[in-house]
């Protein structure tokens, strides 16, 4: 069923009975989405729109990349290489995929950073009737193309496997002028090793990745090699008793982001000068030992606008507000994405879904955040892990955190029906993947709706297929769960 549109539902609410309502024929393809399909939210005056779901396309679960391996966890990060419209209604580009640590439910691997490139001809669909699962993927047809894998300075091939170690600081790398920070390595072998959640694109070719060990920053040059590494405050490093880092995603440190709950959201504001990343949940001393008491995480900002600056520096830092399940868990964040000055969205879900713990998903959503109210604490006591800010889940008082707010919600059954998808039994290939951790936005350039964009999302399928090979070696992770893609329209004004 649609939604009853405002006018109608004011009616309703008034009492006053319809007779028989005129019925605006649409057509069977239609060029702008149903008005009733509106989901309208206000944020610090500002109305924002999803006007539902437009396209959905996968890239099957066996399918191979070019060295070989299984391509999977491939929306852990996704950024927009290219975009064009086609002039018909139809828009051709590029997808940047980055897949975490490779295929780990027996435990962490030596899986070499990568990322992968992916076209697309994404042609949306805004009519109302339900499409095949089958047709539906011809809304967004992709086409993979090539991958790019990482290595540190040197040429040296990273790993996945779990950070038990570390390297002291060097020197050396980019310049002599500061030694590198420590980095994260496994024991017995001297590579930096990566969990890579957050991806932003230069326009010099460079790019930034967020990883869950650190949690650092990293910029690696458009060869793949790493030229850079950005350090958190204290606060957020994870340390043992006596303030030593510890970098192991096993277990959680003393204080600093917990195991697991690193950099998994990355983005970058409009001028590129400013570089964001959020932690998936609160850091250990904020309550992040506890599902219960997680939910203040941390945003920071970096100031990048001399790429020359070996260290940027800290400019922002600001506590978000997680949502919560019924049972009063955070339903930590996958994602960031800059929206205009001060406000993002934020994706924030439970694990449910294809390849997840049960079938039924009961929050999986692109919210939206904004920080203007919020107080910055960043280069404050906070930064320091002996000041927690929200000890036990329960906020500082000096401190105000953003405000946020609910939108676009990917599991509204009536939106994912148009697609041939449904949420809860059967577990089949049509039920909506679990981990969805990705967002991109592409402008849709319709000029009688200027602010409009596409909103790409991607799900990250931990590799689970039958089919599968890991470093050259076959597996069968007993299911198929392929990747899939989603594509929302949205309305995000900046006034
Ligand atoms: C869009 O991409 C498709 C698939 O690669 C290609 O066939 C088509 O020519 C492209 N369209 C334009 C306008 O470039
Ligand atoms: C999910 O659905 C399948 C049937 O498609 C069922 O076998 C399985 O038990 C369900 N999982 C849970 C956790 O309910």
């Amino acid at each position: 069923m649609a939604r009853l549109s405002p006018f109608l539902a004011l009616l309703a609410f008034v009492g006053i009975t319809v007779g028989s309502p005129v019925v605006k024929k649409r057509g069977t393809n239609p060029t702008e989405p149903d008005p009733d399909f509106a989901v309208n939210v206000k944020l610090n005056g500002i109305t924002y729109t999803n006007k539902g779901l437009v396209a959905f396309g996968l890239i099957p679960s066996d399918f191979k990349d070019s060295t070989g391996d299984t391509l999977g966890g491939i929306g852990s990060a996704i950024a927009l290489s290219s975009f064009t419209s086609n002039g018909d209604g139809t828009f051709n580009g590029s997808i940047v995929a980055q897949p975490d640590r490779g295929f780990n439910i027996d435990g962490t691997i030596n899986y070499q950073g990568r990322q992968h490139t992916i076209d697309f001809v994404l042609t949306p669909y805004y009519g109302d009737d339900p499409l095949s699962f089958t047709d539906a993927q011809q809304t967004l047809q992709l086409e993979y193309k090539s991958t790019l894998l990482y290595t540190e300075r040197g040429g040296v091939q990273t790993s996945g496997l779990d950070a038990t170690s570390l390297r002291a600081s060097t020197s050396g790398f980019p310049s002599n002028a500061l030694a590198d920070p420590p980095l994260p390595v496994p024991s017995g072998l001297n590579h930096l090793t990566l969990d890579s959640e957050g991806l932003v694109l230069n326009s010099d070719g460079s790019f930034w990745l967020s990883d869950e060990y650190g949690p650092y920053i990293y910029r690696f040059d458009s060869s793949g090699d790493l030229i850079q590494a950005i350090q958190p405050p204290a606060a957020i490093l994870p340390e043992d008793a006596n303030g030593n880092l510890e970098f192991t995603s096993e277990d959680d440190p003393t204080t600093g982001r917990a195991s697991n709950q690193g950099f998994e959201c990355l983005t970058i504001d409009s001028t590129g000068k400013t570089l964001y990343a959020m932690l998936q949940s609160a850091p250990i001393q904020d309550g992040g030992n506890k599902k219960s008491n997680s939910r203040f995480t941390r945003l920071v900002a970096f100031d990048i606008s001399n790429p020359s600056v070996v260290r940027p520096s800290l400019v922002g830092e600001w506590i978000v507000p997680l949502p919560l399940s019924d049972k009063g868990n955070t339903l930590a964040a996958s994602e960031i994405h800059f929206v205009h000055e001060n406000v993002f969205l934020v994706l924030a879900r439970d694990g449910d879904g294809h390849g997840g713990d049960d079938n039924q998903s009961k929050y999986k959503q692109a919210d939206l955040i904004d920080i203007s109210k919020a107080t910055n604490i960043a280069n404050t006591k906070f930064d320091q892990p002996a000041n927690p800010v929200a000890p036990k889940g329960k906020l500082d008082k000096s401190v105000t955190a953003a405000t946020y707010q609910s939108f676009v919600d990917f599991i509204d059954d009536d939106q994912l029906a148009r697609f041939g998808l449904h949420n809860g039994d059967p577990a089949d290939q049509t039920l909506i993947d679990a981990k969805w951790e990705s967002l991109a936005l592409a402008p849709v350039g319709d000029p009688s709706f200027p602010n409009d964009f596409f909103l790409f999302t991607a799900a990250d399928n931990d590799f689970i297929t039958t089919n599968g090979v890991s470093l050259g070696q076959p597996y069968n992770a007993g299911l198929d769960n392929d990747n899939q893609f989603l594509v929302f329209r949205v309305t995000l004004p900046s006034s």
